[in-house]
């Protein structure tokens, strides 16, 4: 028998206010049809003043955890993906232990940018192998509209806020790629590449916060050369194949990079859950908002078979094979 880290329950949350592309071109030399062609984002979710990024992983979290049946005395580890925390300590990952009433179990955040969540589920699922806990909620919350340059139309009209949630549990699979559960991660990082994608200011060098800054084309040429080559090497090592795969569930930052990806893969679109086009970029949480929109309107079906893959700053980028 193999332990294996099996989904129960997903949810998520998104800010009430949605903010079109064309509400830019009152403010920035830009369109709507050249977002749109561009990046295939529409709308994104802003947060409201005073809404934090732990306030939004707690609602996703509580979603998570009702579709699993769960209450937060069963958890025993929260792990949230971000790089946009209320406060430079604590971690939100305890603030949401709190603000589920946790009164046990540990908590941590990890941060790996819009890799964020593949990192984080591969934390849990090592967690989970190593007997270190035995259920884990899995959260990427982000607002990434507070490090934005309203005043620099190639990054601020991409990104939005939201977040993702995701709870698993250790259950006894067969070691063989037909169990439910997270099959097979690949993780990796070249920091030589931080002047690609950062914010220009932290507590020990500035003591800003910061605005986020990206050489967007070479970005792009690094996520199309990468992504498909760790979704790759995840299956692999699941022992599965591009012809077994139900869904992609890609990081969402651009819709071309999202095609190039699953043509390179040998995926058809018909098999991408695309999310981009209502949420644009919310880095860590992109790929749990997709997961669970795409499990409540249907798409994503138990057995299913979805491979996860993301890259962002650092440049840090992975994936995860996982049988829903
Ligand atoms: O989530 C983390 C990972 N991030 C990503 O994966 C993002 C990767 N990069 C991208 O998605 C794309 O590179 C962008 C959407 C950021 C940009 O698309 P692109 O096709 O690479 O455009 P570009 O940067 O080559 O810019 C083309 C032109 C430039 O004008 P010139 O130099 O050709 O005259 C830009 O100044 O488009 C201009 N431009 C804009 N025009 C209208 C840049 N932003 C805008 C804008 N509106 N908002």
């Amino acid at each position: 028998m193999t332990l294996r880290a099996v989904p129960l329950g997903v949810g998520h949350y998104l800010p009430e206010r949605v903010v079109e592309n064309s509400e830019f071109e009152a403010s920035l030399d830009t369109t709507d049809e050249w977002i749109r062609s561009r990046s295939g984002i529409e709308r994104r979710h802003f947060a409201a003043e005073g809404e934090t990024t732990s306030a939004m992983a707690i609602a996703a979290a509580r979603g998570a955890l009702e579709m699993a049946g769960l209450t937060a005395a069963d958890i025993d580890a929260v792990v949230v993906a971000t790089s946009t925390p209320d406060l430079t300590f604590p971690s939100v990952a305890t603030m949401v232990q709190a603000g589920l009433g946790m009164e046990r179990g540990f908590a941590f955040d990890v941060q790996a940018v819009c890799a964020g969540f593949v990192y984080a589920l591969a934390n849990a699922n090592a967690l989970i192998l190593s007997g270190q806990a035995r259920r884990v909620i899995v959260i990427g919350a982000e607002t990434f509209s507070r490090i934005m340059d309203w005043t620099d139309r190639s990054t601020c009209v991409l990104f939005g806020d939201g977040a993702g949630a995701i709870v698993l549990e250790a259950q006894e699979g067969t070691g063989g790629p037909e169990d439910r559960g997270i099959l097979a991660t690949d993780l990796h990082s070249d920091g030589r590449y931080r002047e690609l994608l950062y914010v220009d200011g932290g507590v020990s060098s500035n003591g800003a916060a910061g605005v986020l800054r990206m050489e967007g084309r070479e970005v792009f040429r690094h996520a199309v050369e990468k992504l498909a080559e760790t979704a790759e090497t995840a299956m692999e090592r699941a022992g599965v194949n591009p012809a077994d795969i139900d869904w992609i569930v890609p990081h969402q930052a651009n819709l071309r990079i999202i095609t190039r990806t699953a043509q390179k893969m040998g995926v058809d679109m018909e098999r991408v859950v695309v999310t981009v086009q209502d949420h644009g970029n919310t880095s860590a949480a992109s790929i749990p908002l997709a997961l669970s929109v795409a499990v409540q309107d249907g798409r994503i079906r138990r057995g299913d078979l979805l491979v996860a893959e993301a890259i962002g700053g650092g440049l840090a980028w992975g994936s995860v094979v996982i049988r829903w």
